[in-house]
């Protein structure tokens, strides 16, 4: 009996150190381009679902979700931040996207859960291309790309650019990504988040002292949507 124990213990030990010694020598490939064995991923999945589930669930719903003028800045928020991974109607496709690894859900697909789209736009997902937005933008606006994302199926190319056009400008990034003032290229400009990314890095775009005519200036913008909630 003793004797079975050391033994028990001993093959948990060799196993713990034989998992330890694959990862230190380098041995896993780390490439995005390599995918998961099938366990992993089912046991990946089942982790993620669960996690959001769970804290979702205490999640609160807002009540203007159907609000057209909620539904309108989450446009504006999506096209500038969000299409380069998760696509929209009439963008099939983008530069980053093939070689993200989890594939990200087209979204002009997939219908959300208001609760769980909150809860991961905010947080973001581990170990995966999605961010927490939460750092940078306040629960109203988050809301807002809930509101936009769950209308998003059955859009078409046409109802999303012209809602896209009609978007107020998003406030985080300034005026440089919404392009040609008549939005004449909604695509070319606001279809590509990710590409429109070089233009906010310009010096100065944040600092708060700077006053461009027409610019709005982040400290006035949080205010504007702290008045919101
Ligand atoms: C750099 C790529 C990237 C960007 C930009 C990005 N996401 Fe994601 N997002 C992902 C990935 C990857 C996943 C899936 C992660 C997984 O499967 O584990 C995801 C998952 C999600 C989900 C969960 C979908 C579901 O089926 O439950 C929602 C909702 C979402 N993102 C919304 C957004 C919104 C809104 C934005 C813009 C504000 C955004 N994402 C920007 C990569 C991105």
């Amino acid at each position: 009996m003793k004797n079975a124990l050391i033994v028990l213990l001993a093959t948990a030990l060799v196993i713990v150190l034989g998992i330890y010694g694959y990862m230190w020598l380098g041995m896993y490939d780390m490439g995005a381009d390599s995918p998961h064995w099938r366990m992993t991923v089912s046991m990946l999945t089942m982790m993620r679902e669960r996690s959001i589930e769970m804290h979702a669930a205490s999640v609160r719903v807002p009540r203007d979700l159907d609000d057209p003028a909620v539904i309108l800045k989450g446009a504006g928020q999506y096209a500038a931040m969000c299409t380069g991974c998760h696509l929209a109607p009439g963008i099939t496709d983008s530069e980053i996207r093939p070689g993200l690894y989890p594939q990200p859900p087209n979204l002009s697909e997939v219908r959300v859960d208001p609760r769980e789209a909150f809860w991961v736009i905010k947080h973001g997902i581990k170990m995966s291309a999605m961010p927490a937005w939460g750092f940078s933008h306040d629960d109203a606006t988050i809301w807002s790309m809930v509101a936009f994302v769950r209308k998003l199926p059955g859009m078409t190319p046409g109802e999303y650019r012209a809602i896209v056009a009609k978007a107020p400008p998003d406030e985080d990034m300034g005026p440089m990504d919404h392009g040609a003032p008549d939005g004449a290229t909604p695509e070319g400009n606001r279809g590509e988040g990710m590409a429109a990314m070089p233009g906010m890095k310009m010096p100065g775009m944040k600092m708060p002292g700077m006053k461009m005519p027409g610019m709005k200036m982040p400290a006035a913008s949080a205010a504007a949507s702290g008045e919101r909630r």
